[in-house]
């Protein structure tokens, strides 16, 4: 069994997405559909089996483990399989994407288990446009959540901002004097096809140019080549802590510099977020509980399939979704 994961493009994988749930408290209009059937809890991998998955990775080189969902804090026990997976030697980040709804209780015991920056998806600081957007989410308790965080000592807090037309050019700058005022980061993302109301959805795509262009229009920005080992370009203000990022999928392909895979809730190894080649890896763990080895040799021979990237660039497409957002975490 090889110590690392490359692909057939020379591409190391370094970074793990774990999706630890498909549920949510939210439902996002570019995520999911207003109702939702969620995979039956019996097809879930356990988290035993995700934290041996977690595990078979770092041995193979990953260094790097985001937990995602749906919302993964909705999962139950799941600082537990945190706190095994914050411990495993070789892992040097382990982090995770919230919606920020369990974070009032949560953030505490997150820094706790180990995690040391976190990634909380924000798009309007307006509770009626925040409604509307998340269908079924309440501003005021995030906005409770981020101040948990604040106080709980994470070393980094990053705003995830899906950049929407239908939010008005003031809510932009108003983001980002909330992440100015608390040394913050902030990352506008470019709006991908998710499965769900995709023809619905494609008006509302704004380029990161155009983000950047607003932001340029009231702060001095200079473009910086620091990175969080995902795909964000960052730009600083001077004399500032905040870093603003910009995640491109459309616009600026980053697919050439990948370095990560997905594990899904039911145990599937995803190659790529916009394409469907996967490995079945609930099967290998069922078949042969303990067996490191073979799961590991599972996922190095895996790494064959990972393809050259994602269809869904701009201009000429608008791009197909070959699964809901939410199975993935993003
Ligand atoms: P950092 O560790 O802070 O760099 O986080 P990250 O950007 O890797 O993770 P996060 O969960 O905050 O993801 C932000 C957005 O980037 C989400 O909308 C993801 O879907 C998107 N994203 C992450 N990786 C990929 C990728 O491989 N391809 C595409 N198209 N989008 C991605
Ligand atoms: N396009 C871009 N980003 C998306 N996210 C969810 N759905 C989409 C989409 N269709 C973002 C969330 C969260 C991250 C994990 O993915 O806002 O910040
Ligand atoms: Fe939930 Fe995140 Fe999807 Fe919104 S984007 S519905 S918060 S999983």
């Amino acid at each position: 069994v090889p110590d690392r994961l490359i692909d057939r493009f020379g591409r190391q994988v370094t970074y793990v997405r774990l999706s630890v749930t498909d549920r949510c408290d939210f439902r996002c209009v570019y995520c999911m559909g207003e109702r939702m059937t969620f995979i039956p809890r019996a097809q879930l991998l356990t988290l035993e089996e995700m934290a041996t998955v977690g595990q078979a990775f770092v041995a193979l080189g990953v260094r790097k483990l985001r937990i995602t969902g749906g919302e993964p804090l909705v999962r139950r026990n799941v600082i537990s399989l945190i706190r095994q997976l914050g411990r495993l030697p070789g892992l040097e980040e382990l982090t995770l994407t919230t919606n920020g709804s369990q974070l009032e209780r949560l953030a505490r015991p997150l820094c706790d288990a180990g995690v040391k920056r976190i990634n909380i998806s924000l798009d309007s600081l307006d509770p009626q446009h925040f409604r509307r957007i998340t269908r079924i989410g309440d501003l005021s308790k995030v906005l409770r959540g981020i101040d948990a965080a604040l106080a709980a000592g994470f070393e980094r807090i990053k705003l995830n901002t899906v950049a929407i037309r239908d939010r008005g050019d003031d809510e932009v700058l108003a983001l980002l004097d909330f992440v100015l005022a608390r040394d913050m980061d902030i990352t506008f993302i470019e709006q991908m096809p998710a499965g769900v109301d995709d023809e619905a959805l494609a008006p509302a795509f704004v380029s990161s140019a155009e983000v950047l262009d607003l932001i340029r229009s009231r702060h001095d920005v200079v473009a910086t080549d620091e990175t969080t080992g995902g795909p964000a370009r960052y730009y600083r203000i001077p004399g500032k802590a905040t870093r603003i990022g910009f995640i491109s999928p459309r616009s600026h392909s980053f697919c050439e510099r990948c370095n990560r895979v997905r594990v899904t809730t039911e145990g599937k190894l995803l190659l790529c977020l916009g394409q469907e080649q996967s490995v079945d890896l609930k099967q290998v763990l069922r078949a042969h509980p303990g067996d490191l080895i073979r799961l590991k040799r599972t996922i190095a021979a895996a790494m064959e399939l990972k393809p050259r990237g994602h269809d869904f660039n701009l201009p000429q497409d608008r791009g197909v979704a070959v699964r809901p957002m939410s199975a993935t975490g993003g």
